[in-house]
């Protein structure tokens, strides 16, 4: 099996799965600013995809340009977990990842994401058959559900089970993202995986800003890589080697790189106003942003974007 999580140099960064937002457009954006060094899917729901194919999926496992890849998928059946990591490995994913922190209800009465914290018998199963694709596979985690504490039994389970990796979001789920990240566990956390699964590479996840935070972090706590989320949100060249202050010229580039992917894709998978959460992106920290934002957000096609740009010269 190529396991590309063992080749990778220490500290790796790692650009988080995030719905409707780390599609396979915003994955390009990225890569193109400053890139990760892993890049996930957003999470795509296992039974949905078995029973109701492509259809169901809305294009998050479509063919991607940015490697390694990573499938992130949930689901409370091991079957169904069996049967899209085996396609993802046909479609030339690099690795599986099990989503067992999503704290939305529908996820939780379906018995997946957060569900799964309760239930490490059926988490058991849904690892096994994540690894039944030859693929490498890995977790992405809360501490617990309710109770920070619950870190110590869960996170330990998760260790034992052979993992190319373990990424920790540093909150339970009832704390969704309502409270600061528990960095301060990570050394404990280290110290269990040196016990239990020496070779199980550990992710700190919740709140790093970017690549030099991160250092920070690494430095710190001893983890091997890390994964940022909303950073990017704020800045779309968070995980540059060299930070330096960007212009608005670049960052318009990159929103037009944004229109024209999308429009490339031409498949109205994602209706336009899903476009719209990016314009902050990108239009952010120079004279007249707000104003011009604004304007934006009126819009209802690509078409009323560009001729605002360009009503500005941009
Ligand atoms: C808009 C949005 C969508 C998200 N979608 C997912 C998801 O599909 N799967 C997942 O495991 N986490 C998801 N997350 C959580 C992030 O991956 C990450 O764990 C969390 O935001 C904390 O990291 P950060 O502080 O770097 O953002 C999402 C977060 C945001 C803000």
């Amino acid at each position: 099996m190529n396991n590309f999580w063992q080749q990778l140099d220490k500290p790796f960064f790692v650009l988080a799965p995030m719905e409707a937002v780390t599609d396979v457009v915003f994955r390009h954006v990225v890569a193109n600013a400053s890139p990760p060094d892993v890049y996930f899917t957003e999470f795509t729901n296992a039974t949905g995809w078995v029973n109701a194919g492509e259809k169901a999926v809305a294009g998050r496992l479509d063919k991607t340009d940015e490697k390694p890849i990573v499938a992130h998928l949930w689901g409370s059946d091991p079957d169904d977990i069996e049967k899209l990591a085996v396609h993802c490995a046909e479609l030339g994913y690099d690795s599986i990842d099990i989503n067992t922190g999503c704290p939305d209800k529908s996820a939780i009465k379906s018995g997946g994401g957060a569900a799964l914290i309760k239930n490490q018998p059926l988490m058991a199963k849904i690892i096994t058959a994540a690894k039944k694709s030859g693929l490498p596979v890995s977790v992405k985690a809360r501490l617990g559900y309710s109770q920070i504490d619950e870190y110590k039994d869960w996170l330990a389970f998760l260790l034992s089970q052979d993992l190319a990796a373990l990424t920790i979001h540093l909150r339970t789920k009832s704390e969704m993202s309502k409270v600061p990240a528990h960095w301060e566990l990570l050394p404990e956390i280290v110290t269990m995986r040196d016990r239990i699964a020496p070779r199980t590479l550990i992710v700190a996840n919740g709140d790093i800003e970017d690549r030099q935070h991160g250092l920070e972090i690494v430095k710190k706590y001893k983890v091997d890589g890390v994964m940022i989320g909303r950073g990017v949100f704020h800045n779309p060249f968070a995980f540059e080697n060299k930070p330096r202050n960007h212009s608005k010229d670049e960052l318009i580039k990159l929103l037009h790189l944004h229109l024209d992917l999308y429009e490339e894709r031409g498949d109205k998978k994602r209706k336009y106003e899903t476009l719209k959460r990016f314009y902050k992106v990108y239009i952010r920290d120079f004279d007249g942003a707000s104003e011009l934002r604004h304007q934006l957000m009126q819009t209802k096609n690509i078409d009323e974007v560009r001729t605002i740009l360009a009503a500005q010269g941009l």
